[in-house]
């Protein structure tokens, strides 16, 4: 299988020329180079295992007027760097956005996740459209703005997307969802009307990307969350495939921007992520073995992870021992410290200052 050259081992990028002249240790990893000790951020730092987060929740009221008031967004995303100095801010937005954006209605219940008004047929789908989409986004933007503005100097800003696949099963379906009955029914039985609406996403998941770099991010990460529950062939046609395409795009608009995926749940293909997707580095989760990711991945892109968020929220000795693991098997290239999916709500901040620990020694 060929591979893509490590931008660290030789050839400069524009995006290794960028972070030579930064003192973003995010940036350098994300560059090809190992960090000791190596950067950490986690994902879904900002939620409902904060206080403060919580009584912020309380004063927006409805989850997405939080994320599309930029105050409010700028406040939730700083405020794990505040109270753990985290290496990146992740933006303080949703992957549901931009079906909000494209003409869906979008609400969360309190408890309940995600509600969507579910596309049925071909009508719903046409009443889709990217048009709008700058403008009902740019609060997202300017909020961006306001939180470079504040961060400080050492810190990197990530901004994010879902995968065109994860979004799509929740526009198909409706909300969160164990079998993914409807878009797998879509993906087989519809293949036009499932391509117009992946393709869909693809343009619009570029756009705003594109937008947040426009507005401030210095780091991308697309999560395909759900990629694990499809066929290996399906896999590579609406997860690999959708996603090389945007990053073969970011590259093309912003080449000095570095992109994580999370291709979840997706086992040796994770190999195929790393030398066929153009991405800059992987989010390993939990189930991938170190060893096997230390010799096959790492030589390719940066690695990202992969702490069991199960393992943080327990806390204990055993904390300590799985970080230490993970630690070991990747510090001598390229590394990200992060979970392998997001925190649990029941987290203990004792645990978060354990980690830091170990992490940063
Ligand atoms: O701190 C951060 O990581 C940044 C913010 C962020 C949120 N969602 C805020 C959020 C990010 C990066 C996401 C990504 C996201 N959203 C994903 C991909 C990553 C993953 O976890 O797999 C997915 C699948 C979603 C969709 C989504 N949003 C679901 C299924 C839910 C309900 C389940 C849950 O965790 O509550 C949400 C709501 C949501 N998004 C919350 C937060 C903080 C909780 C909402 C609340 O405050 O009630």
């Amino acid at each position: 299988m060929e591979r893509k050259p490590r931008s660290g081992a030789g050839s400069a990028s524009s995006g290794q020329a960028a972070a030579e002249s930064s003192a973003k240790v995010l940036l350098q990893v994300l560059a090809g180079r190992a960090a000791d000790p190596p950067p950490i951020w986690l994902m879904r730092q900002a939620g409902r295992y904060l206080p403060e987060y919580r009584a912020l929740r309380r004063k927006a009221g409805q989850f997405l007027d939080l994320c599309l008031t930029p105050e409010l967004a700028v406040e939730a995303t700083l405020q794990p760097i505040r109270r753990y100095g985290f290496d990146a801010a992740i933006l303080f937005s949703d992957i549901l956005v931009v079906p909000h954006a494209l003409g869906q209605e979008v609400s969360f219940e309190e408890g309940r996740g995600p509600r969507l008004r579910p596309i049925q047929n071909a009508a719903d789908l046409d009443c889709l459209s990217g048009e709008g989409q700058r403008g009902r986004l740019r609060p997202v933007y300017a909020a961006i703005e306001e939180v470079r503005r504040r961060l400080p100097g050492e810190t990197t800003l990530i901004g994010f997307a879902g995968a065109p696949w994860t979004v799509a099963t929740y526009m198909l379906e409706g909300g969160s969802s164990r079998q993914f009955r409807t878009a797998k029914e879509w993906m087989a039985v519809r293949p036009k009307e499932f391509a117009r609406l992946m393709e869909l996403l693809v343009d619009s998941t570029f756009d705003h990307l594109s937008a947040q770099v426009s507005a401030g991010a210095e780091a991308l990460q697309i999560f395909d969350t759900w990629a694990g529950v499809l066929a290996a062939e399906d896999r590579r046609r609406w997860s690999l495939a959708p996603l090389s395409e945007i990053v073969a795009r970011l590259k093309a608009a912003h080449p000095e921007v570095p992109v994580i995926l999370f291709p979840r749940g997706t086992g040796e293909m994770y190999l195929e992520f790393a030398c066929r997707s153009g991405a800059d580095a992987l989010s390993l989760d939990p189930t991938v073995s170190l060893e096997w990711a230390r010799a096959e991945l790492q030589p390719c892109v940066a690695v990202q992870g992969n702490l069991d968020p199960r393992t943080l929220a327990d806390g204990g000795p055993q904390l300590d021992v799985a970080a230490r693991r993970i630690l070991d098997a990747f510090r001598a290239g390229p590394f990200i410290f992060n979970l392998g999916h997001g925190i649990l709500p029941e987290t203990k901040a004792e645990a978060f200052a354990r980690l830091v620990q170990v992490v940063r020694g």
